[in-house]
């Protein structure tokens, strides 16, 4: 596991971008695992940046996002559809028929697991973006006694709404369930990039990357991985010797 502790937000935003463009400028059919969350917001705008100046072409690549909330259209602006689109996918040249997302709409949720971790063997992930829940979630995988391979339902701890309940007018309004990548299928990614930010998260990130292997933390898992960089600003690694 490598570890980079940045000065700055601007520091870290900007290798997180440089890694996915040279991963692109490398591979331009590459697939790449994508992350919601406030976190990754300044990592989608530097490549947007390098995409417009003319520094990289998105037009072979495919990506599959971790998670969706359940009972969202994609037109609801709290989607990560919609989000996705916002923060990502209307700056740059993907097309959008190579995009993916668990659809949190479908009428057969179960099914559309099923669907989205079939599209998953077909298309391996070449580099998987990570944010890291207070509670140690990556996706949307809850900290349990045991935890799902593949993309699953999942209900969201109080907690874990209770924090995203700031994208939203109130606690009530944010999902109770959620469609997610399983551990199994983001352990699979060739390389993993984990970000994190902010003193707030310092704790979990220590227990993550040092403390043990456990599905109570489930960003643990990743220790078991042998290609994850881990991006951290001062605050988020001020724990770590
Ligand atoms: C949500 C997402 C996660 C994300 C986490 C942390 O729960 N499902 O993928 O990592 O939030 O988000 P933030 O970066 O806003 O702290």
């Amino acid at each position: 596991m490598e570890i980079i502790i940045f000065d700055t937000a601007q520091q870290l935003d900007e290798y997180g971008a440089n890694y996915f463009v040279n991963t692109v400028k490398q591979k331009p059919n590459a697939v790449l695992g994508l992350a919601t969350g406030s976190t990754p917001i300044g990592i989608y705008e530097k490549i947007a940046e390098k995409y417009k100046q003319g520094e990289v072409s998105f037009s072979g690549v495919t990506t599959y996002n971790l998670d969706e909330y359940a009972g969202l259209s994609p037109l609801n602006d709290q989607s990560y559809s919609y989000y996705m689109n916002h923060h990502l996918f209307s700056h740059i040249d993907i097309d959008l028929k190579n995009t993916n997302l668990p659809d949190g709409n479908a009428s057969d949720l179960q099914a559309e697991c099923k669907r989205y971790d079939a599209m998953l063997q077909t298309q391996p992930i070449d580099v998987q973006l990570l944010g890291l829940g207070h509670n140690g979630h990556i996706g949307f995988n809850e900290p349990d006694e045991s935890l799902n391979g593949g993309t699953h339902l999942v209900e969201l701890k109080r907690e874990t709404r209770e924090a995203n309940a700031r994208f939203f007018s109130s606690l009530d309004e944010v999902p109770t369930h959620a469609l997610t990548m399983g551990v199994g299928s983001i352990l699979k990614a060739n390389t993993i990039v984990l970000a994190v930010r902010g003193a707030d998260k310092a704790d979990i990130v220590k227990q993550a990357l040092t403390g043990p292997i456990t599905t109570k933390v489930p960003a643990s898992l990743l220790q078991t991985h042998p290609r994850v960089i881990v991006l951290l600003d001062r605050e988020a690694g001020r724990w770590l010797a």
